[in-house]
């Protein structure tokens, strides 16, 4: 099994460690985007609120946080220090405790930083979101064929009630006209549903066996289940703390693409979740077509797609890789041509009691 995201990038170089004074939105924003970046080391971030967004970021992170910006400052190896305070006396404060050799980013470059650095974050989401309705464009079958059958039971009920006489006959069947037409709301209302942007909430907790039951509802309009048999192996109380919307649209895509590589003589669908030290982890798993190495190896690459021209945009498996990301998690992938794929993805659990 390989871990994709782990051995992405190596770098050979010394880290470049940096200090975050700040730790309001911008230091937040900051601490999210270094992160991610293999060759820099967050040796700290500091705020005097110790209520600041970004230091409960950081403790989750496991990077140190400090009220006192001036023990940060004074560090011996930091080569960087970013200076998103706002406070105009933090120059002076820097000015006193700088090492030799620490480099100073503050002022207006570090106010044009943060603009880039919220450019790059909604930039990001406009990606999701027009990944998102590309991929609903293609439920359209799903939805016709979903529609038809109870706007059929409609039609054939309705010219029975006609001729009906009987008062108990059109009692029931206009019960079942009313069953059949929640059934097409109910279809309309899951889809605008997931069609939305995807709020803000980063931090709430969510049930994870509730999600992929979601997804699976959702991804039933987006490919052919025919000849698919799926099975559930859930852990009970299976939890992680993150974003809902986030995490439907990674199980949606997960789905998406497991049936997608069934869509030759059917299969079977597994999905499991699992819980225990201190992590959570979901499995999707196909007994599809596989991938070969080169395929693998691309697969987290945006715009990356086997699929014919208008069928995939190639950014399913980037969009799920930056979410996973972002909630410090991990993505293995285990895939052998003509066997199948396992994809697993692993998440901090939320530390919250089950309900
Ligand atoms: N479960 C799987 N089995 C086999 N191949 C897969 C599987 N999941 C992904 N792939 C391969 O990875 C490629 C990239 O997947 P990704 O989800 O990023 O894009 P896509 O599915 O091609 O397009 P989109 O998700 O936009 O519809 C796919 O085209 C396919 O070749
Ligand atoms: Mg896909």
């Amino acid at each position: 099994m390989r871990d994709l995201t782990d051995s992405a990038v190596v770098s050979t170089l010394a880290p470049t460690k940096v200090a975050i004074l700040g730790a309001g939105r911008g230091g937040t924003a900051l601490l999210d985007l270094l992160y991610r970046i293999p060759s820099i080391e967050i040796i700290g971030i500091a705020d005097r609120d110790s209520q600041a967004p970004g230091l409960q970021r950081a403790r989750d992170l496991k990077i140190p946080v400090t009220e006192q910006a001036e023990e940060l400052i004074a560090n011996h190896g930091v080569n960087l220090i970013m200076d998103v305070t706002g406070d105009p006396q933090m120059e002076r404060v820097i000015h006193l405790h700088r090492r030799p050799g620490a480099d100073v980013l503050s002022g207006t470059a570090s106010r044009v930083l943060w603009e880039l650095v919220r450019h790059e974050a909604n930039l990001q989401a406009e990606l999701f979101h027009a990944e998102k309705l590309a991929g609903i464009g293609h439920f359209a079958a799903g939805i016709a064929h979903d529609i038809n059958n109870p706007l059929q039971l409609i039609l054939g009920l309705a010219e029975n009630l006609v001729d009906e006489t009987d008062i108990k006959t059109v009692h029931e069947q206009a019960m079942e006209i009313v069953e059949a037409v929640k059934r097409t709301s109910a279809i309309s209302r899951d889809l605008t549903q997931y069609a939305r942007k995807t709020s803000a909430r980063d931090d709430v907790v969510v049930w994870l066996n509730g999600i992929l039951d979601e997804a699976l509802k959702i991804a039933r309009y987006a490919a052919s289940f025919h000849d698919i048999t799926v099975v559930k192996q859930y852990e009970a109380g299976v939890d992680v703390k993150g974003n809902p919307d986030e995490l439907l649209h990674v199980f949606v895509n997960l789905i998406t693409n497991a049936v997608h590589a069934m869509d030759q003589g059917g299969g079977t669908l597994t999905m499991t979740t699992r819980a225990g030290g201190g992590a959570t982890s979901v499995s999707i798993a196909d007994t599809g077509c596989g991938m070969p190495p080169e395929v693998l190896s691309r697969i987290f690459e945006p715009f990356f797609t086997t699929k014919g021209p208008g069928k995939g945009t190639g950014l399913g498996l980037y969009n799920v890789k930056t979410i996973v990301n972002k909630m410090i998690g991990k993505i293995a992938v285990d895939s052998r041509v003509d066997e199948g794929t396992t994809i697993t993805i692993t998440l901090p659990s939320s530390e919250e009691a089950p309900p």
